[in-house]
């Protein structure tokens, strides 16, 4: 049985209506959060708001866009109009954007890509913050990836938008440690969800070539990337500040 660390704090992840963000609701929720469960997909974020009420837990679910500072400010005003606080944003919605050369990139795929994987984190953290302190602090974790660290061939916008979540949540920490707000990035590796499901079927063998090059010999299980994010986000991590923690099966050893 989940200790209930959570009871009664309210814990916003976006991108709750598929892979990780779905199994972060789910540890949240499992651990006493009231969840609010953002994401673009409303089919995704019915099927999350099911799997919890199967195992009792509360959650609000938010069909919302997270690169629409209009519907960030508007999340986040729900919130504090229907529950009075915000302990915990997951900020984890992210695309990946087709693979092409520099020279190749449609401007608009990248300007697409850094949108919804860095300028949503930034908005987000924008409109997060004031009601997280006013709380009494809390901790922000933002969806990094491995690609904050490397060079994937193909994948410019992903990797400059991976890169950019890590110095904003640097940033971000440096702002608000003094105010028992913790900020803190999680890299996750290669994690069996959707989205590399997607880019797997685009290109057969890829999957199988990519994770025997892993030192585990697999991908990660979207709840155990779930398990390192509510770490970040719990008192266990009190004096974690600003780091990017890599969870990876020894990928970037
Ligand atoms: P996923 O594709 O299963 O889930 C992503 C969710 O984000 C989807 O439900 C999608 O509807 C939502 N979303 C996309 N754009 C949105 C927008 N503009 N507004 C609101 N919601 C939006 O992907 P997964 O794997 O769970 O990815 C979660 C995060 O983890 C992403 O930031 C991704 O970049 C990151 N990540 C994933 C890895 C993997 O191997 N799966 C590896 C490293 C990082």
């Amino acid at each position: 049985m989940a200790p209930k660390d959570f009871e009664n704090k309210v814990a916003l992840v976006t991108g709750a209506g598929s892979g990780i963000g779905r199994e972060a609701a789910r540890a949240f929720a499992s651990r006493g959060a009231i969840v609010v469960a953002a994401d673009l997909n409303e089919g995704g974020l019915a099927a999350t708001r099911d799997l919890i009420a199967e195992l009792g837990g509360r959650v609000l679910t938010a069909p919302m866009d997270v690169s629409s500072e209009a519907q960030v400010r508007e999340l986040i005003a729900r919130i504090d109009k229907d529950l009075g606080r915000l302990d915990v944003a997951f900020n984890n919605a992210g695309i990946t954007g087709q693979a092409h050369r520099i020279e190749d990139y449609p401007t608009e795929d990248f300007d697409r890509v850094i949108s919804v994987n860095l300028k949503s984190v930034f908005l987000g953290m924008k409109h997060q913050i004031p009601l997280l302190r006013r709380t009494g602090g809390g901790a922000i974790v933002n969806t990094a990836s491995v690609a904050a660290l490397t060079g994937p061939g193909g994948m410019s916008a992903y990797a400059a938008s991976k890169h950019g979540v890590h110095g904003l949540t640097r940033v971000a920490a440096m702002e608000n440690a003094a105010h028992g707000l913790r900020i803190n990035a999680l890299a996750p590796g290669w994690t069996e969800t959707p989205m590399v499901k997607e880019a797997s079927a685009q290109n057969p063998g890829f999957a199988e070539l990519a994770t025997s090059a892993i030192p585990a010999k697999r991908g990660a299980l979207p709840s155990e990337i779930a398990a390192a994010a509510v770490w970040l986000a719990s008192e266990a991590s009190s004096y974690v500040m600003g780091q990017m923690l890599v969870v990876d099966g020894g990928m970037t050893i």
